[in-house]
């Protein structure tokens, strides 16, 4: 189906085409009519005429008679009301499709999509916790937009910790530092080996040695790091299942992944006459990238102990992105602190010749999650915060909330609704913030059902279903009509013909937080139009026309919230 939004343009664009061809109407959304076209006084002052006669000509142009009411205001804006029949139209079109009027790529593209990614060994904290779900809302858009999408999780599951990991593992005992890791106690198995390796210079000295036999392959050594690969990645699993994120253990394509490609990278740099050695360090020096004192910047791709860098894992599995996973867009959703990093590793790839123009790559950057001082947020011991930490707080919270409210749910039930409650209010603060910026972890109001929240979002869906069940018969739109005639049904209308728009800019940009600030709108107009219409007391073909209100306007929230990875239960 063609969207409201861009029956109006296709229209209006004949209209521009006809002053001059490809002219932009500038249509967008308004509070003065329903939508605004812009565009006359660009054109009409790049014509050298006058903007009203410019409007007046493509008013009598373009064929809106079916379509809208349109009106000339100030100096040649077009605000265009819709025919309430069109309107109409549009939401019984809607009514009947499954995706809402999202129409799905015709010619889906690959997205690779590189998100998560914690360290094995070690703890997932707040740092992981904008990446994976930043990084699901991306997978789970562009699935549902009809896109191709591989999610790679980069764990960190190689380097030189890994020595004095593995000793301490044998140290403990294999089975007694599985069980130790499968408890999900990674930062404790951590430290202490930390605590031994500067401690004891026998145990050091063990590490080293060991960090040489797991990088020449030795297979004793390589079957102890996969006992805390394996430990890791499972608990990792049991965190992304309470978070309903959809990453799986084989999206888990670690750094050590791309090891047998190092060399490759490596040689290949090396012909292209690109790497220069530097304090014994092979280097790439892309152009443009400066330290504070103007001398150029070193990608590091081989330290001067022969080890591989960081650097060469991400070159090779960006190689390997393009060359033989044929993705289309690359992207990753990694931290600010790590921009620099990407881009000069974009940069290299680019003068490599390993990453076309035609391929778009992009760092979906984030900022911090703070705490209430507005610091980065930290324990109460000053130790990072544990991601599952942060989850069951908020679970118990849902529950007090849930009781407060007087639920009849109780046992498996309530715990399942908290924990949805609790995700919701987690995901959708993360999300709706706009992701370059920081935001502050406050629990109390990221989980109040009021607000810009996603428990207000959940509440305003399970209110619309609620409707539906006291209604006590099965309800389908078939070819009902919709109420139209009151101010807050007009609104709420007008709400819900936007959402291809809004999921389509909100994808395209990168920016989840646009189709929350959609949502959120829509659960406005809702409540709006809740309080100002009975629905189930309303008689005749008008509570019919307010039911279709209902059920469509359900659905866009259900959609929505699922396409950003956020639960929409029946009751609440
Ligand atoms: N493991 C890293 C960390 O925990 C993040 C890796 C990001 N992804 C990448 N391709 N470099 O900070």
């Amino acid at each position: 189906m063609t969207s409201t939004y861009e029956t109006l343009l296709s229209r209006l664009q004949v209209a521009f085409d006809a002053v001059e061809p490809g002219a932009d109407p500038v249509l967008r959304t308004s509070d003065r009519g329903d939508y605004q076209a812009n565009g006359v006084m660009a054109l009409a002052k790049r014509l050298g005429r006058v903007p009203r006669e410019v409007a007046d000509e493509i008013v009598s142009v373009a064929q809106l008679g079916d379509v809208a009411d349109v009106e000339i205001a100030g100096p040649g804006f077009l605000n265009l009301t819709l025919r309430p029949s069109f309107l109409d139209e549009q939401l019984r079109t809607l009514a009947l499709d499954p995706r809402l009027g999202i129409v799905a790529a015709t010619s889906p593209k690959r997205v690779i999509i590189d998100y998560s990614a914690p360290n094995v060994a070690k703890e997932m904290h707040v740092g992981h916790l904008r990446s994976t779900v930043i990084g699901d809302a991306l997978a789970r858009m562009n699935c549902f937009a009809g896109n191709d999408v591989i999610a790679r999780n980069h764990v960190g599951d190689w380097g030189t910790p890994f020595g004095m990991l593995i000793e301490h593992l044998l140290d403990l005992g294999e089975d007694q530092a599985a069980a130790a890791l499968s408890i999900g106690d990674l930062d404790g198995f951590y430290k202490e080996a930390r605590v031994k390796f500067d401690a004891d210079d026998a145990f050091k000295e063990r590490s080293r040695a060991r960090v040489v036999a797991l990088q020449s392959g030795d297979a004793e050594t390589l079957r102890l790091w996969h006992i805390l690969v394996n430990q890791s990645i499972a608990y990792f699993s049991e965190v992304y299942s309470k978070l309903d994120v959809t990453l799986k253990e084989s999206d888990v394509v670690g750094e050590s992944a791309y090891n047998e490609m190092l060399e490759g990278v490596v040689r290949d740099l090396d012909e292209l006459g690109l790497l220069v050695e530097s304090e014994g360090a092979l280097c790439v020096f892309p152009p443009g990238f400066q330290n504070r004192e103007g001398d150029p910047l070193p990608l590091i791709v081989r330290k001067s102990d022969d080890g591989f860098g960081y650097a060469a894992s991400d070159l090779a599995a960006l190689r390997d992105r393009v060359a033989t996973l044929h993705g289309d867009e690359l992207l990753y959703v990694v931290g600010a602190p790590q921009a620099q990093h990407l881009e000069m590793v974009f940069a290299v790839a680019r003068l490599a010749n390993w990453l076309p123009d035609t391929v778009r790559c992009e760092q979906v950057v984030f900022g911090n999650v703070l705490g209430p001082d507005h610091k980065m947020l930290k324990s109460r011991g000053g130790e990072t915060v544990k991601l599952v930490r942060l989850v069951d707080e908020a679970i118990e919270r849902a529950y007090v909330i849930l009781d407060d409210r007087g639920t009849e749910l109780d046992g498996d039930e309530k715990f399942h609704l908290a924990e949805q409650i609790a995700r919701a209010a987690i995901k959708y603060a993360d999300l709706s913030t706009e992701r370059q910026h920081d935001y502050v972890f406050d629990l109390d109001r990221m989980i109040a059902f009021e607000g810009d929240t996603g428990p207000y979002l959940q509440y305003a869906h399970a209110r619309l279903r609620s409707i539906f069940r006291r209604l006590g018969e099965a309800w389908e739109p078939g070819d009902a009509h919709f109420a139209l005639e009151a101010k807050a049904e007009r609104e709420l209308a007008l709400g819900l013909v936007a959402l291809p728009e809004a999921f389509t800019s909100s994808l395209s940009s990168l920016q989840p937080h646009r189709l929350c600030t959609y949502l959120f709108d829509v659960a406005q107009r809702f409540t709006s139009f809740y309080d100002a219409c009975p629905v189930l007391s309303a008689e005749g073909a008008l509570r019919e026309e307010r039911l279709a209100l209902c059920d469509l306007t359900a659905r866009t929230l259900q959609l929505g919230l699922s396409v950003l990875g956020i639960e929409a239960p029946e009751r609440m």
